[in-house]
């Protein structure tokens, strides 16, 4: 075994985004572009010599070959050990718990999330932290920056690591140890979660379906909710994990699971279903006859946490990113808890749960978690609410019914401009940004608007500050608009335009989202001039 120095030169655009660098797969593929950003990794976190890391991705075309590559570079750097998830797969939650679990250096994540796999399509590589979280801002500041003066990087010449057993190998001076992606994960869902309840629950005749959409999540949902809680054979859809994700977008959200949708509002409904993501940390409630909006599905959790073992005590705080719905607020006033407001992206909320400030937390993006592991978590969200169901013994669209009799609806949705001309689309933002001062005070239809700026975000834990994170428009009526461009993109730019209407008449509260957002869907582009600097007539997806 040959211990390799090769000369590089840095490559542009190797910035991390709202999660990690993500890219073309084939770019990823194209010389020195992985080695080169693997390298900045060690720069970023202080070097690899002796540290023991967590690796492992969702099983998308190159994460295999990617991760015979990163030991390969982790043993020419020193690294004592590299925990592997068996098949180089772990789910993003997995992995987060893993790296907590063993008390590792962190580790590095294979994934593009919900963004379609294949070598046409998308990857990305994403670091995290020992406390299992998403490295914050000044750590991928420090990777970026070793990318940009990057002269070479050491791999280790040899064979490819037996990946497929579990077991422990030596690569040089290294040790790799692969391991059951699965049994941890699910062992710590059972410290949770009643699952003697969630098991009476689905043997009482209650039917569950859940679509893995052929991602990484196949073999943990297999295990828990069919294996360890009783669920019907079949009741797993998708349950195997292709490198193509078989040909769709894993990403559960109505427009990409449209199978599932299709499936709860016809006549042989499952009580419950629900979906995640590529890489398993995103989810998707549908409930007989009912899809539940992420934002009403946090502010559910939040509600009801307290029917689970785990959150038995109640919580100590909540969290959301800033353009998720303000359900979440109207709960924890009730319950007297304090509800932060964090730029988007999972990271912004490690020091909050880390500092103990909050339990739960969640994204209109489909994400939900808490202080269990340090990312957001699609099987938790989906196993909080079979225990919540179980406990309450209500459907799905009661619960929902009754939280929005109790706290009123927060109308909401998201509209997404894909693939826009980048400078076409910081044109509209750099326009609306200069005129945000002008706005306040004008009217739109019955509304008026009562604030606007652009979200900046102090850190209570450790006082770092995040800029320009998003325009945000204010009504009298609590009624907002919120637009910010997306940080996960690979081409062009992405517009994302959150609106939102707060509903308190009993009378009003079952109504169609896009329909009782009308007006503030006008307003957005009287506001912000969409369709005159973006060149589009409708958004491209709608959730
Ligand atoms: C998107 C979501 C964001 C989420 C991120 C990673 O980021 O909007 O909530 O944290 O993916 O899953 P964006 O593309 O908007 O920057
Ligand atoms: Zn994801």
């Amino acid at each position: 075994m040959e211990l390799l120095k090769i000369t590089t030169q840095p490559i542009e655009g190797q910035k991390p985004g709202t999660s990690g660098l993500r890219k073309k797969t084939r770019t990823f593929m194209g010389p020195h572009y992985l080695e080169n950003f693997v390298q900045a990794i060690w720069t970023g976190i202080g070097g690899a010599t002796g540290k023991t890391l967590v690796l492992g991705g969702d099983g998308r075309y190159f994460n295999d070959r990617a991760a015979q590559v990163i030991l390969r570079m982790a043993a020419a750097s020193g690294a004592a050990r590299v925990i592997v998830g068996q098949g180089a797969l772990l789910s993003t939650p997995a992995a987060s718990h893993l790296i907590r679990q063993r008390k590792t250096d962190g580790g590095i994540i294979l994934s593009a999330s919900h963004n379609p796999g294949g070598p046409d399509e998308d990857f990305g590589v994403k670091f995290n932290t020992p406390n299992g979280g998403p490295a914050p801002e000044d750590v991928t500041n420090r990777i970026f920056a070793a990318t940009e003066t990057i002269e070479s990087y050491h791999i280790l010449e040899s064979q490819d690591v037996d990946l497929a057993t579990p077991g422990e190998h030596a690569l040089g001076p290294m040790t790799v140890e692969v391991v059951d992606p699965v049994a941890d994960y699910a062992d710590l869902m059972e410290t949770l979660f009643d699952f003697n309840a969630i098991r009476g629950l689905l043997n009482s005749g209650f039917r569950v379906t859940f679509d893995a959409m052929h991602a990484i999540t196949g073999p943990y949902a297999t295990e828990i909710l069919q294996n360890r809680l009783g669920a019907a054979p079949g009741s797993v859809m998708n349950a195997t994990p292709l490198p193509d994700f078989g040909g769709g977008h894993p990403d559960p959200n109505p427009i990409w699971a449209k199978p599932l949708v299709d499936l709860v509002m016809g006549d042989d409904a499952p009580d419950f279903a629900a979906a995640s993501d590529g890489d398993g940390d995103r989810n998707m409630i549908l409930g007989r006859g009912i899809y539940v909006t992420p934002s009403d599905s946090l502010a559910v959790l939040a509600a009801n946490a307290h029917l689970a073992p785990g959150y038995a005590k109640g919580l100590t705080g909540v969290a959301r990113s800033m353009p998720t719905s303000r359900a979440l607020d109207r709960v924890a006033e009730a319950k007297r808890l304090t509800c932060y407001e964090t730029p988007t992206g999972w990271k912004f909320f490690g020091n909050l749960l880390d500092a103990g400030h909050i339990t739960l937390c969640g994204e209109e993006s489909a994400g939900t978690g808490s202080d269990h592991v340090r990312e957001k978590d699609g099987l938790w969200a989906v196993l909080l609410w079979l225990n919540i169901l179980a406990a309450r013994g209500e459907s799905v669209a009661d619960i929902l019914t009754d939280h929005w009799n109790t706290y009123g609806r927060n109308y909401y949705s998201r509209h997404d401009y894909d693939g826009v001309d980048a400078d076409r689309a910081a044109g509209m933002m750099d326009a609306l940004r200069a005129k945000l001062g002008d706005l306040p005070g004008q009217s739109f239809g019955s509304r008026k608007i009562a604030g606007a700026d652009e979200f900046a975000y102090d850190d209570p834990v450790d006082g770092s500050r995040a800029e320009g994170q998003g325009l945000r428009i204010t009504f009298d009526d609590g009624a907002r608009i919120i637009y910010r461009l997306s940080g996960t993109g690979t081409v062009g730019a992405t517009l994302r335009v959150y609106l939102e209407a707060v509903e308190t008449d009993p009378a009003k509260l079952h109504g169609d989202a896009q329909e009782a957002l009308a007006d503030v869907i006008r307003a957005a582009d009287e506001i912000a001039g969409i369709k005159t600097h973006t060149g589009r007539d409708a958004p491209d997806v709608m959730t």
